[in-house]
């Protein structure tokens, strides 16, 4: 009985907290005149070391319907063994969980809800590279905002955007997700993305949490193969892929996210010198890092340890939160147990997931990302499918124009054909809900603008030679496959009596992506066939190309007269087509990642190096020169290239003064004249070429570019400063240095063709 009396209160007491009585749970008024270190100092106090490590876990979930509450990730959550979902469906189910979080766990710590939101949330933007091919920072920094609009509205408040992997490879298929091969230029994109998505304040409730990724190098995947290993020196890193990463970092994003490569031998999610020499250490990410999808799990196959092992070394590493894997949270108790894993560094990693959850303010209202009522005005609105629209116009690239058969000229008849020319669900490349919505095919949209003129279609040729292909990648699965020469013929009648025809050909949308690498980028025969019958009718042919990548179109560009590339253009892709083939738009925008001729050009990039043998422009084959005997070095469609319907005429770079010293600056100038009587807008870009430096130099790089309106007629002057930033490269010891001596300063409306004149840093 004795007994009985002193553990009473013992008892009392824990029945209390395991009900969770208010005063264990985060409550508002907690919060109230506390810092966030204060308010997360207290919290860490009472959280068990179980706890701490469930705030490290984030398992992913479909569906949770029809009851959330009684799902299994509820039963989770409840014990306080999940930080965070991504990828659920459904504001509803979110919200029912995020109250289990709040209402039904010991702590009532909220959970922070991620999603691959890529390029739109509901109303879709064209695919990454697309916009990047605007060379307007801003498009970018309008669809992440647009995309926060709207994803906050259905719970969620943490992206896994933007994707900032330099990709020289066109065979690797997710190059669609980056902005291309330049790191300049996706240092800019990557700044944009973040400033979009988290806008000034990060707590309000329609701006989410970027996530950059995926750190680090996934891009340089060699051959082309996803998930394929990385080797290159840390010099190449930091001077041609790292840039973007850091860019991001300085724009403020949130978290970072971890690829599943190795580099240098080590799995990149277990990577010291990445995730805290330069993350951490040099970088200062003060954010969270986060595993790719099972990344932790993978450095078992990758062969660097049993599950323990890997664990330890990433979680050493600094990542912090386990996707997928569930790998820290059935192994880091074991390591804490044994003394391999100390509390103080599992509070650490605890901390920054704490904070990131602070700074949203899901402490102080869990639910504010939960907004039907406000979704329904924000998704699909006006506003945002103009911009959608708009923003497509301005991604889409004008590769070949020959007598200018673009725009269409007044016409009684217009033909389509082609795959792709009446399957809306390719119209939208990347990620979640995105691909359903947008109204029209481009066959509907021509017909639906082209009042009067009869718009006819045949589909005329499969997507792929191989039936398998076909299958695996055709969105619109009931339209697999019928006989070529059946088709072909339909196609041949059909197009009788037009006045043009248009062909839609390329990839559809599921043909690159994640694990989508392709050894073979040239259009498959069936395409080429349908393309050649085309032609050999002798009406003007545009080719409508959709891709998710560059193609090698050697063997297909003889063959049209116009072709203009169209990526994966968004919710409104099919409008944005139609107002450039119709010239209510004049295409402006310019290729980030070059179009090889043949795919063994690949990797193919603008920014190389000269070697010690190079080929002299323009020259055919040469032996014992670096180059091919079956192909020219140089790629079809350069980085930088891209038609408009105006015509422009550089004159001479002009330097107003020839030297400079490390603190001064220069003007370089040069005068671009519309020649044509359409009014546009150029891009003119600038790239700088230093000439002797302590490690080889590339080329060229680019180093500025401006959008520049010009009339019909009008000539303007275009001005960029130069100051030795610019100059400046990361030598053998990884120091960010300008070496004095000559640079070349070129500039162009494509990396190719470039005027040149000379500048010394003294
Ligand atoms: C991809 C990431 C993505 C994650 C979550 C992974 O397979 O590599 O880019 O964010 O899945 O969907």
């Amino acid at each position: 009985m004795r007994t009985y009396l002193y553990i009473l209160p013992f008892l009392l007491f824990s029945f209390f907290s395991v009900q969770g009585k208010d005063n264990f749970r985060v409550s508002f008024d907690e919060l109230s005149g506390k810092s966030k270190k204060e308010f997360i100092d207290g919290l860490l106090s009472r959280m068990t070391i179980e706890e701490k490590i469930g705030q490290l876990n984030l398992p992913g979930y479909g569906n949770v319907e029809p009851d959330a509450k009684k799902s299994d990730i509820a039963s989770r959550i409840r014990r306080g063994e999940v930080g965070g979902i991504f990828n659920i469906n459904g504001v509803k189910s979110i919200r029912a969980l995020q109250e289990v979080a709040v209402k039904e766990s010991r702590l009532g710590i909220p959970i922070i809800i991620g999603a691959d939101v890529c390029s739109g949330y509901k109303t879709g933007f064209p695919i990454p590279m697309g916009m990047a091919c605007s060379f307007k920072p801003e498009n970018v920094e309008k669809a992440a905002r647009i995309s926060s609009e709207e994803a906050t509205t259905g719970g969620v408040c943490w992206t896994y955007s933007p994707m900032v992997d330099i990709s020289r490879d066109a065979r690797w298929g997710r190059s669609r997700e980056g902005a291309g091969e330049d790191p300049f230029l996706g240092s800019d994109m990557a700044k944009a993305w973040v400033r979009g998505y988290q806008g000034d304040d990060l707590s309000a409730n329609n701006t989410m949490m970027a996530c950059v990724k995926h750190f680090a190098l996934y891009g340089a995947a060699e051959s082309g193969r996803d998930y394929n290993p990385v080797d290159m020196s840390r010099v190449t890193a930091m001077n041609y892929y790292l840039e973007p990463y850091k860019a991001s970092i300085e724009a403020g994003v949130g978290s970072v996210m971890t690829s599943f490569n190795e580099f240098e031998n080590v799995p990149a999610t277990g990577h010291s010198w990445l995730l805290k020499d330069i993350l951490r250490d040099a970088w200062g990410f003060k954010g969270f890092v986060v595993s790719d999808y099972t990344a932790i799990q993978e450095m078992v196959n990758h062969g660097v340890g049993d599950k323990g092992a890997v664990s330890l070394q990433a979680f050493k590493c600094g990542v912090n939160m386990d996707m997928i894997a569930d790998f820290y949270s059935s192994s880091l108790i074991g390591l804490y147990k044994s003394g391999k894993v100390m509390e103080a560094e599992i509070d650490n990693a605890c901390r920054r997931i704490l904070e990131a959850k602070f700074d949203l303010g899901l402490f102080h209202n869990p639910y504010q990302y939960c907004d039907e009522e406000r979704g329904e005005k924000v998704i699909f609105s006006e506003a945002n499918l103009r911009e959608a629209r708009r923003i497509a116009t301005e991604s889409y690239v004008l590769l070949k124009n020959d007598g200018d058969v673009l725009p269409l000229k007044a016409a009684k008849k217009i033909a389509v054909v082609g795959p792709l020319a009446d399957t809306k669900a390719n119209m939208c490349g990347s990620w979640i809900d995105v691909k359903t919505n947008q109204p029209y095919g481009l066959v509907e949209e021509l017909q639906n603008r082209y009042k009067g003129v009869e718009v006819v279609y045949s589909r005329g040729a499969n997507l792929a030679d191989d039936e398998k292909i076909e299958f695996n990648f055709t969105d619109n699965k009931n339209n697999v496959r019928k006989l070529q020469d059946l088709i072909i013929k339909d196609a041949e009648k059909v197009v009788e009596g037009a006045d043009a025809i248009i062909v839609a050909l390329g990839e559809s949308a599921s043909m690159s992506g994640e694990g989508a690498s392709r050894a073979i980028l040239e259009l498959p025969e069936t395409q080429l066939d349908l393309l050649r019958t085309m032609k050999a009718t002798g009406k003007p042919i545009v080719v409508v190309l959709f891709t998710g990548r560059p193609l090698a179109l050697q063997n297909a560009e003889p063959y049209a007269d116009a072709i203009l590339n169209v990526w994966m253009g968004g919710t409104d892709a099919a409008g944005a087509i139609v107002d450039v083939l119709g010239g209510a738009v004049n295409p402006t925008a310019k290729l980030t990642m070059t179009f090889p001729r043949v795919t063994g050009q690949c990797p193919i990039y603008y920014n190389h190096k000269n070697t010690g043998r190079p080929m002299a422009e323009g020259a055919w084959f040469t032996r014992y020169v670096s180059n091919y005997i079956d192909v020219v070095n140089e790629p079809l469609y350069p980085f930088g290239f891209g038609l408009s319907y105006s015509k422009y005429e550089y004159g001479e770079v002009a330097l107003d003064k020839s030297e400079m010293n490390e603190n001064g600056t220069v003007t370089a100038s040069v005068k671009v004249t519309n020649v044509s009587d359409v009014d546009g807008e150029e891009i003119v870009q600038l790239y700088i070429h230093d000439k002797i430096r302590s490690i080889t130099p590339p080329v060229k790089e680019l180093k500025g570019y401006r959008r520049v309106a010009l009339k019909a007629g009008e000539s303007k002057i275009v001005q960029f400063t130069i100051d030795s930033q610019l100059l400046k490269f990361y030598n053998s010891e990884l120091q960010f240095v300008a070496e004095p001596g000559e640079f070349e300063v070129m500039i162009s409306g494509s990396s190719d063709n470039v005027k040149k004149a000379v500048l010394t840093l003294k």
